[in-house]
């Protein structure tokens, strides 16, 4: 079976975004985030391309967009559907058995319905922001592992790295 997942930080008040940028620096995560998609199928809005600026190297860098038609070092796709449809066949061809969405709010909204695992780095703050991750209900997912990591000079705040696979 091919998992298909959302890897996302956000706070307590689900903000994940503001200005078009993270809303704060935690380089543990940003490590945890790198390892975890490396050789893996990234599915990100255009928003989110644009604000990383660059194809993230050593993954398959897919983007959903409608005013954007090239992007070198990365596939461009009109809409979700079209993205996930030729990402699942890419794993088939290339016998990958993940894709991960990494956002931003119009992605994660778009496809949280045919998501079967969360990786959420849960940070302890509530904060101003722009771009909340949806509503979603943790009844309907089981913790796998979680792991907690303290506010530092390279880390903003306190914040937990839980996975969750779906249940129903
Ligand atoms: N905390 C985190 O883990 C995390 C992760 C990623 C991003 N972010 C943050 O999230 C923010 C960006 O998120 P966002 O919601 O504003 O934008 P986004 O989801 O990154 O990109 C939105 C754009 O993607 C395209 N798009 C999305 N869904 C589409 C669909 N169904 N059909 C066609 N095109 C579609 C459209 O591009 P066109 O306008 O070109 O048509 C749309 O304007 C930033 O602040 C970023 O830093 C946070």
């Amino acid at each position: 079976m091919i998992t298909i997942s959302h890897v996302v930080a956000l706070s307590v008040n689900k903000v994940i975004g503001v200005d078009n940028n993270l809303p704060w620096n935690l380089k543990t995560d940003l490590s945890h985030f790198k390892e975890y998609t490396t050789n893996k199928i990234i599915i990100m809005g255009r928003k989110t391309f644009e604000s990383i600026g660059r194809p993230l190297p050593n993954r398959i860098n897919y983007v959903v967009s409608n005013t954007i038609d090239k992007i070198e070092g990365a596939s461009v796709f009109k809409n979700t559907n079209d993205a996930i449809d030729s990402a699942k066949n890419l794993c088939t061809k290339e016998d990958l058995d993940e894709i991960v969405i990494i956002g931003g709010g119009f992605l994660f909204r778009d496809t949280l319905s045919i998501t079967n695992k969360l990786v959420l780095t849960k940070v302890d703050c509530d904060i101003d922001g722009d771009v909340f991750y949806p509503d979603f209900n943790l009844g309907e997912w089981r913790e796998l592992d979680s792991k907690s990591f303290l506010k530092d000079s390279e880390n903003d705040y306190n914040f937990i790295v839980s996975t969750y696979e779906r249940i129903t």
